[in-house]
């Protein structure tokens, strides 16, 4: 990608999307498509604004409506197009399907179509992919061989047996995961993620545009939503935490996540833009290493000068939740050169300080 060349990204004012769409703004032409989801954004003049500040224009579309999309594309004609737009909880997912499905995979269809129509050249699309898609991801036996998780039984998560299991019922052990691993979405989200990837594959195989997919494992840092119930367990944790609330910690506290920061994330989806030659690979992209919802909860806790006692272990599970999500980022690293550099205890202290800025000045825009 040269320098003043024309980027687009959708759902370019979000969490993500704000923040790669200001990194990128330094040397590019960069244009947001956002329907600013009523859901995410609380602030919407603010971000406008702080779009505007670093030069990014914005156009206010829907990815479901294909003139809208189509006319963002013949608009701008990128060269480079993000797809960041998408409804992103998977909780709701189940419960509004046909609207996930809208948005996620047609409104992909709806991307595709307007870049066949208007630059059918275009060299690169690149989506903001999950790791979702892996269900319970890569495991081992106890003989140390690759075994495949099966969805958790609900009988063994009302026992309180929260680990994966094989099919015969042998207990797992989770390794890091990678591309290599079978595909098992678990939710709905998940399923509409991996719909995503496959259709801009599928579409663009044989064509001048070359896919990018970044599976993402668990994104958080400053401007995630604090209000949006449906994403972002550290965010939601703040919030929880400066109303005075106490953090109810489902199973037994050991869910496992791969907390990746929000600037390394975005340098990962720069890298993919400007690299000479893109990965055609599918990249994961996180910390590679796992922490426990507990220990992030205490954790947080202690930055925010609330009681360590401030939560309580539920024991409860929810449909869909996966117990272990650690990244194998081996190909990133030596794909596209890239590694993450924030460490989770730096990183939960910066989001934690933004966070309670915001309950002090929830106007205030980050920069
Ligand atoms: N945050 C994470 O932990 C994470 C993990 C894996 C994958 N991802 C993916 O990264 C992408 C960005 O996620 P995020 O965390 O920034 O979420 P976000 O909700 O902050 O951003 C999504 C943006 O898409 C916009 N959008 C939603 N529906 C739209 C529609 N119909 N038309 C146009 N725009 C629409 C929203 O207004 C929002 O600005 C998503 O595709 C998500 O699936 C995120």
């Amino acid at each position: 990608m040269l320098a003043g060349q024309s980027v687009l990204i959708t759902g370019g004012a979000g969490f993500i999307g704000a923040r790669l769409a200001m990194t990128l703004s330094d040397r590019h032409r960069v244009t947001v498509f956002d329907n600013f989801n009523p859901q995410v954004h609380d602030a919407v003049p603010q971000t406008r604004m702080r779009l505007a500040r670093h030069g990014v224009d914005v156009i206010t579309g829907d990815i479901r409506d294909p003139r809208e999309v189509g006319a963002a594309v013949a608009r701008t004609r990128p060269r480079v197009i993000y797809h960041l737009a998408a409804e992103t909880g998977t909780g709701q997912s189940y419960s509004k399907p046909t609207h996930y499905t809208d948005v996620n995979v047609m409104g992909t269809a709806h991307l595709i179509e307007a870049v066949r129509r208007h630059v059918p050249d275009l060299p690169r699309i690149i989506l903001a992919g999950s790791r979702s898609v892996y269900g319970e991801g890569s495991c081992i036996d106890a003989q140390g061989r690759p075994a495949c998780a099966m969805d958790r039984r609900q009988p063994d998560l009302d026992a309180g047996l929260f680990q994966p299991r094989s099919r015969t019922g042998a207990l797992l052990t989770p390794v890091p995961t990678d591309a290599t691993c079978p595909v098992a979405p678990a939710s709905v989200y998940a399923s509409t993620k991996l719909m995503q990837e496959y259709l801009l594959s599928q579409a663009f195989w044989g064509t001048p545009t070359r896919v990018g997919i970044l599976r993402l494992q668990n994104v958080y840092g400053p401007g995630q939503s604090m209000n949006n119930p449906y994403t972002g367990v550290l965010s939601i944790f703040c919030r929880q935490i400066l109303d005075g609330q106490v953090l109810d910690i489902f199973e037994d506290g050991q869910i496992t996540r791969d907390f990746v920061q929000v600037d390394d994330v975005v340098r990962a989806f720069a890298m993919m833009g400007q690299a000479r030659a893109m990965p055609q690979e599918v990249l994961d992209i996180g910390a590679g290493q796992g922490a426990t919802i507990l220990s992030v909860a205490q954790t947080l806790l202690a930055c925010l000068g609330a009681p360590p006692d401030r939560l309580v272990v539920t024991g409860a599970y929810r449909p869909g939740d996966i117990r272990h999500a650690v990244a194998d980022i081996s190909r990133a690293v030596t794909l596209l050169g890239w590694q993450p550099d924030v460490a989770l205890p730096d990183g939960l202290a910066r989001l934690a300080a933004w966070s309670r800025d915001q309950v002090s000045y929830p106007a205030r825009a980050i920069s």
